[in-house]
């Protein structure tokens, strides 16, 4: 069988739940789907008729609307369903959501990403009932579709192999809410599998989940990229690629959002800003998963400065949504 055709009926739950030959075939299929749109080459013919329902636990702009777009590009649909408007709202298990969603349609994506211990094990329930695919839009563990276009972004930049590259991942101030830390622990979990040397820094509240630690210490051995602690976000930049500066939560804190923001509150000089990036080097460039707090997370500067690849790589969400969508459906 070719190797696309195995990943038909899939699950993407974690990203280290698919082997890297499997991540690969992914990402060429993201990289051709991209040129077909670029040439306006119409491909509905992927998945025609079918259907995707998208649950969402929390907000989202890029996430929802990838997938909505994406499927509607392939050929098929989706259907937003708001935990808070629907019968989850009345407690409606992840068993009955499976059984029944698969009877509808042809594959389950669920956002779940706001309490630790909550998300990736709801996916797993609802995994286990259903027949048809079922995909991580983000969880307390992981952000799966992130982490394929942040390392699309990085191969389109420096290069397919990206053995050897040097990404610190740090925390930043963010005053508007308690982020997920599904990003910087994706990230540990995936770059490093691909021969990324990952700095990681943050203050001692910002502690990642030793299950995502234990899997990102796995990828290591597996890829021979590096993770490293780094003490400061200064310490983390200096001679790195890339710095991806960004806010979470405090995960002990993250079901009291005031209380996490105020500990945020004594962190508030942990910006990216020019400063940062000059440590970084002349070539250094800058990524965010967006939505970034400006002005705080990171400058304007920054951000909207020639160093950014906030643009292509919220883009390539598409991408990447198409090509697992049409994949594993
Ligand atoms: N990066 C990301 O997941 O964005 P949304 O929260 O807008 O979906």
């Amino acid at each position: 069988m070719p190797e696309h055709k195995r990943l038909k009926g899939r699950d993407l739950l974690l990203t280290t739940d698919w082997r890297k030959e499997e991540i690969e075939i992914a990402l060429q299929w993201a990289t051709r789907l991209k040129e077909l749109r670029r040439l306006g080459i119409p491909h509905m013919n992927l998945l025609p008729g079918k259907t995707i329902f998208l649950l969402f636990f929390d907000k989202s702009t890029r996430t929802r609307n990838s997938f909505e777009a994406g499927i509607t590009q392939l050929g098929g649909h989706a259907h937003f369903i708001a935990a808070e408007t629907s019968q989850l709202a009345h407690g409606e298990s992840p068993k009955d959501m499976g059984i029944i969603l698969s009877g509808y349609g042809e594959a389950i994506a669920i956002r779940h990403d706001l309490v630790p211990g909550e998300g990736q094990a709801y996916m797993r329930e609802v995994a286990r009932h259903a027949t048809v695919p079922v995909l991580n839009m983000q969880c307390d563990i992981d952000h799966p579709f992130q982490m394929l276009a942040d390392l699309l972004t990085l191969r389109e930049q420096f290069g397919e192999n990206t053995s050897g590259l040097k990404v610190a991942v740090t925390w930043a101030y963010a005053p508007s809410y308690a982020k997920p830390l599904s990003v910087p622990q994706g990230l540990l979990m995936l770059l490093p599998r691909f021969g990324i040397d990952v700095v990681l820094a943050h203050p001692p509240e910002y502690r990642l989940l030793p299950e995502a630690l234990e899997l990102a210490r796995k990828g290591s051995a597996e890829g021979g990229g590096t993770i490293s602690l780094a003490s400061s976000m200064e310490e983390a930049a200096e001679g790195c690629h890339v710095v991806y500066a960004k806010s979470w939560g405090a995960a002990k804190l993250l079901e009291n959002p005031e209380e996490s923001l105020a500990v945020a509150r004594q962190y508030k000089q942990w910006i990216c800003d020019e400063r940062l990036m000059s440590i970084a080097g002349p070539d250094a460039k800058y990524m965010h998963c967006l939505p970034a707090d400006r002005g705080n997370e990171v400058s304007n500067e920054v951000l909207d400065g020639p160093r950014s690849l906030i643009y292509p790589e919220a883009e390539n969400r598409l991408h990447t949504a198409k090509a697992v969508m049409a994949l594993t459906m």
